[in-house]
C-alpha cells in the first residue's frame, strides 16, 4: 500500500492549500469577520469564529515499533492546558549498555501553525526512524495551533514542554526516561516547517528572550524545510512572491495581532536584533531546490553568520525535491541521505 506516498500528497497538497485558505480568509476581510469560512475538507470556521477540524484525525498511537525497535509513550505535560508530548526511547539490541545516556533530540512538527499534529503517522515514522539511527530519545510536542489559539501560544507551549523536559536534569523528575536515559549536555532542537521556525524560536528563548534552561546544553539547531518568510525580496528563482503573498495572509491568519506582519522576527529571524546570541552551538539547515521557502533557509544561514554568531553552520541543499519531502519517503536516497547527515551530527561524528 502507497501509503507514504499518499501521505506525502496530502501533506504537500495541504501546505500549499492551507495558503490558498488564506485567499478565502481575507476575502471575508478580517479575522473578526462575522461570516466564518468553509474549507472543506481541512477546516471550517462558523460565523461565531468555532473551528471544526477535518483532517487532523488520523493519530499514530504510541508503543513498540517493531521495524526500528523503539518505544514510545505520551506524558500529559501541562495539567493546565492538557497538553502532552510523546517520548521515543530506542532498545538496540545491540546496545551494550542498556543505561548509556543517550542524546536528547527535541523534534518539532510542522504544518503551517494550524494544522497537523505531533502524533500524525508521518511524523510518528520519521521520528521512530530518527531515534533509532541516532540512537537518541526524542520528544514531540502537541503543541496548541492557530487559529483558535493564535501565536505565540504555540512557542508558549513549546517552551513549557521544553521546561518540564529539562526538569529532568539532576535526575530528580516524574520520568523515568529521562531521568536515567538523557543526556542533558548533549540536546537538540529539530523541526521541520512551521516545526523548524519554532526550533529556532527554542533556541532565542533559551539565554535570551527566558530565562537559560538549568543544567541542559544545546548543541544543535536542525532545521528541515524551515518556515520563514519576510519582505525582502530574495535572489533565488524559488522566493515566489505569488506564493509568498499568501504567505503574509496566513501569517495574519495565525497572527491576528501582528504588528510587523511577515517582519515580525518570529518569521523573519534577519528582523531579530538578538539573533546572533542564538541559544545553540551549530546549526544546520535542509533545504529543498523546489521549495520556495529555500531561499529562505539560506537566507537565515547567511543572517545569522552576518550577525557575528560564531557557531558551526552547514546548509544542504536536496536538488529535485519539494517541501518536507523527507516525510513523504524515508526511504527515498535524499530521505536517507538526510536522516545520516542528521545522524552525524547528532552523534558529534560529521
Ligand atoms: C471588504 O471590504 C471592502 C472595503 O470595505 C469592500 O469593498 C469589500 O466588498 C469587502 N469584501 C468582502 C468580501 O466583504
Ligand atoms: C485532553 O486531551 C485529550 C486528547 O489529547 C482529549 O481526549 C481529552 O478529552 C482532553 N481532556 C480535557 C479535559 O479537555
Ligand atoms: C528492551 O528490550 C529488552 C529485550 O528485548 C526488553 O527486555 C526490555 O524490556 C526492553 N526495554 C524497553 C524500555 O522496552
Ligand atoms: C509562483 O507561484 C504561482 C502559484 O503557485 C505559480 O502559478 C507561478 O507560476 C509561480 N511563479 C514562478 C516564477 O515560479
Ligand atoms: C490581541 O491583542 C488584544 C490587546 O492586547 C487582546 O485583547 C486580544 O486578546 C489579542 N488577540 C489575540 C487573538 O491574541
Ligand atoms: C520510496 O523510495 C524508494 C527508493 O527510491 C522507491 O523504491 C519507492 O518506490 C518509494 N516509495 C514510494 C511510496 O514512493
Amino acid at each position: 500500500m502507497d501509503f507514504h506516498r499518499f501521505s506525502f500528497i496530502i501533506c504537500l497538497f495541504l501546505f500549499f492549500s492551507l495558503l490558498r485558505i488564506q485567499s478565502v480568509t481575507s476575502s471575508t476581510n478580517s479575522s473578526n469577520s462575522k461570516e466564518g469560512f468553509d474549507y472543506s475538507p481541512y477546516i471550517r470556521i462558523d460565523e461565531d469564529g468555532r473551528v471544526e477540524r477535518f483532517n487532523d484525525v488520523t493519530r499514530a498511537p504510541p508503543g513498540f515499533d517493531p521495524e526500528t525497535n523503539v518505544e514510545s509513550k505520551d506524558i500529559l505535560f501541562s495539567p493546565e492546558n492538557n497538553l502532552t508530548l510523546r517520548l521515543y526511547l530506542p532498545n538496540n539490541t545491540n546496545q551494550i549498555n542498556q543505561n548509556q545516556k543517550l542524546p536528547l533530540v527535541f523534534y518539532f512538527h510542522g504544518g503551517g501553525f494550524f494544522v497537523r499534529g505531533a502524533f500524525n503517522p508521518l511524523n510518528h515514522n520519521f521520528v521512530n526512524n530518527l531515534a533509532s539511527e541516532a540512537n537518541a530519545i526524542v520528544v514531540t510536542v502537541e503543541y496548541r495551533k492557530a487559529p483558535e489559539h493564535p501565536i505565540p501560544v504555540l512557542y508558549e507551549d513549546s517552551w513549557t514542554a521544553l521546561k518540564w523536559v529539562a526538569s529532568h536534569f539532576d535526575q530528580q523528575g516524574p520520568e523515568d526516561w529521562l531521568n536515567n536515559r538523557a543526556d542533558f549536555q548533549r540536546a537538540f532542537l529539530s523541526g521541520s516547517g512551521a516545526g523548524g521556525n519554532i526550533a529556532h524560536q527554542m533556541c532565542m528563548k533559551n539565554g535570551v528572550y527566558e530565562e537559560k534552561l538549568k543544567g541542559v546544553n544545546f548543541m544543535d539547531l536542525i532545521l528541515f524545510n524551515p518556515f520563514f518568510w519576510g519582505r525582502e525580496v530574495l535572489a533565488g528563482k524559488t522566493d515566489n512572491r505569488t506564493r509568498g503573498g499568501r504567505v503574509e495572509r496566513l501569517w495574519k491568519f495565525v497572527y491576528p495581532n501582528t504588528t510587523n506582519g511577515i517582519d515580525d522576527p518570529w518569521i523573519n529571524p534577519a528582523k531579530d536584533p538578538n539573533l546572533g546570541r542564538v541559544g545553540c552551538s551549530g546549526v544546520q539547515v535542509f533545504v529543498s531546490e523546489n521549495d520556495f521557502m529555500r531561499e529562505r533557509g539560506w537566507y537565515y544561514a547567511q543572517k545569522l553568520r552576518e550577525s557575528g554568531w560564531s557557531g558551526d553552520m552547514v546548509v544542504v541543499d536536496y536538488k529535485g525535491e519539494d517541501h518536507n519531502f523527507h516525510l513523504a519517503n524515508l526511504t527515498s536516497k535524499n530521505s536517507v541521505d538526510l536522516r545520516r547527515r542528521t545522524v552525524l551530527v547528532i552523534n558529534q561524528e560529521g
